[in-house]
């Protein structure tokens, strides 16, 4: 195969993404093959014609676009983050519909085929990520592209019953078909969309993988994506990490740390886990001021109006816990709306007792999978994990929950600060040996493998 072009809303070169772990998988493919990432710049301007800014950074060429006020506002905040967000994490409830920012997103879709045609030549294969750009395959065809294309999907599909309820679905699913592999983060996944392929739109199943729908034929798997294992555990080992952990440390005392870390969106259940907290206390008064919770969200798309609301619900649900249960000299919940580094985190997971990762939907969630890298075998923590993440397909030995079931939540919570060492180190090293697994270079090579026998 020639080059790689990757294609995706937030490249490597923007901060928000360089500290995921798709950044340095797409990276890695990019350099090995000379390839080019084509993106966002990140910038927002008045007018057209945006800029267009190209650079090389490590063998591999950035081509980096401009968005203008409108495209960023119809593309990105409406109906990416208005309209296919929600829906694709089933909150049929919170998405708002609107045809114009329909067509504002199809045509960013469009003009980025228009420059990644301009420079794709025979022999390259194109491998668009995510959301933002699920008709990129179709608009490049119109360009006159005839290589291979991938999609990869990082967050969940929906069921087709909810799927249905975006107006343009249809469009959008024939669309996709122009893709010739589309990968899913989760069997679940996989299956809602042949489910809608056959059900909804007369598709047919070939039985190797592929399904026939729309005059077209296409592969269709589940990749769930890994973390950098080896180096997420030596993030541990790292000087940020102790400082980290020390500080962290200090105030603890002798108290047992239960921490979260998600990005602040709705997706990841953090009201419901709060209630839990609460819950917890509640019924276990035994653990006043033997136990803190400490739950790290960075805020997130804070210019969506859900996304505010959120961050006073939570405002005001940490407050009353504390006002509820704390004390003096203790702090039952502690909630810090910032961004710590992956040296920092590694650190702070390393200290903590129980990891919960309890959202009410997750395409995958590498959190779960970075909180078990950071263990180590003398004295792991144990995983708190929601059915309704990807990753719980893979991660079962930890303790699986329904994240709207407060009091089971709570429940578990106390189980896992109550777990023998034995039973911790056991379910640690079943985790462990997954994460190691299928770790961040086996998700590449297996969706490249089945992307270049295309
Ligand atoms: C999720 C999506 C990514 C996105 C990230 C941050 O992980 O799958 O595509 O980049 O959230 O969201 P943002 O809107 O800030 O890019």
């Amino acid at each position: 195969m020639g080059r790689m072009i990757a294609i995706s809303n937030r490249t490597a070169s923007d901060p928000k993404a360089r500290a995921g772990g798709l950044a340095v998988a797409v990276w890695e493919a990019l350099k090995s093959s000379g390839g080019m990432w084509v993106g966002w710049s990140g910038k927002l301007v008045n007018e057209t014609p945006r800029g267009v800014e190209v650079f090389r950074d490590d063998g591999v060429e950035f081509v980096l676009t401009d968005l203008t006020h409108n495209e960023y506002e119809q593309y990105y905040l409406q109906y990416a983050n208005r309209v296919l967000w929600p829906i694709f994490h089933y909150r049929v409830d919170l998405a708002s519909f609107d045809h114009k920012a329909f067509a504002g997103y199809a045509q960013v879709n469009q003009r980025i085929a228009q420059i990644v045609g301009d420079r794709a030549e025979p022999g390259d294969a194109v491998w668009v990520h995510d959301y933002h750009y699920l008709l990129m395959a179709d608009c490049l065809r119109k360009v006159g592209w005839k290589g291979p294309i991938g999609f990869f999907l990082h967050i969940p599909f929906p069921a087709p019953e909810v799927f249905r309820a975006i107006p343009e679905h249809e469009w959008i699913t024939r669309a996709m078909c122009a893709y010739d592999v589309i990968g899913f983060q989760s069997e679940q996944d996989r299956q809602n969309f042949i489910r809608h392929l056959i059900e909804d739109n007369g598709g047919e199943d070939l039985g190797d993988g592929r399904i026939r729908a729309f005059d077209r034929t296409v592969k269709v798997a589940a990749y769930p994506i890994g973390i950098d294992a080896e180096g997420f555990e030596a993030a541990g080992d790292t000087e940020e990490a102790s400082i980290a952990a020390e500080k962290i440390g200090r105030f603890l005392g002798n108290r047992s740390l239960v921490i979260g870390v998600d990005r602040m969106d709705y997706s990841k259940g953090l009201p419901e886990r709060f209630e839990a907290v609460g819950q917890l206390f509640d019924d276990h008064p035994e653990l006043h001021g033997k136990v803190s919770v400490t739950q790290i969200a960075p805020p997130s798309r804070s210019k969506v109006e859900e996304y505010r609301e959120l961050r006073e619900q939570l405002d005001q649900l940490a407050g009353r816990i504390n006002g509820d249960y704390g004390d003096l000299d203790w702090i039952p919940l502690r909630y810090l709306a910032r961004s710590y580094t992956r040296e920092e985190l590694a650190g702070l997971f390393r200290v903590a007792r129980v990891g919960l990762v309890t959202p009410l939907r997750d395409g995958m969630n590498l959190v779960c999978k970075e909180f078990v890298m950071a263990q180590t075998e003398e004295d792991p923590g144990v995983l708190i994990l929601s059915e309704f993440a990807g990753a719980a397909e893979q991660l079962q030995s930890a303790l699986i929950v329904n994240p709207y079931d407060r009091e089971r939540v709570a429940e578990t919570i106390y189980t896992a600060l109550t777990m023998p060492v034995e039973e911790r180190r056991e379910r640690w090293q079943q985790l462990r040996q997954t994460v190691m697994e299928y770790d961040i270079g086996w998700w590449r090579n297996s969706y490249l493998h089945d992307l270049e026998a295309v």
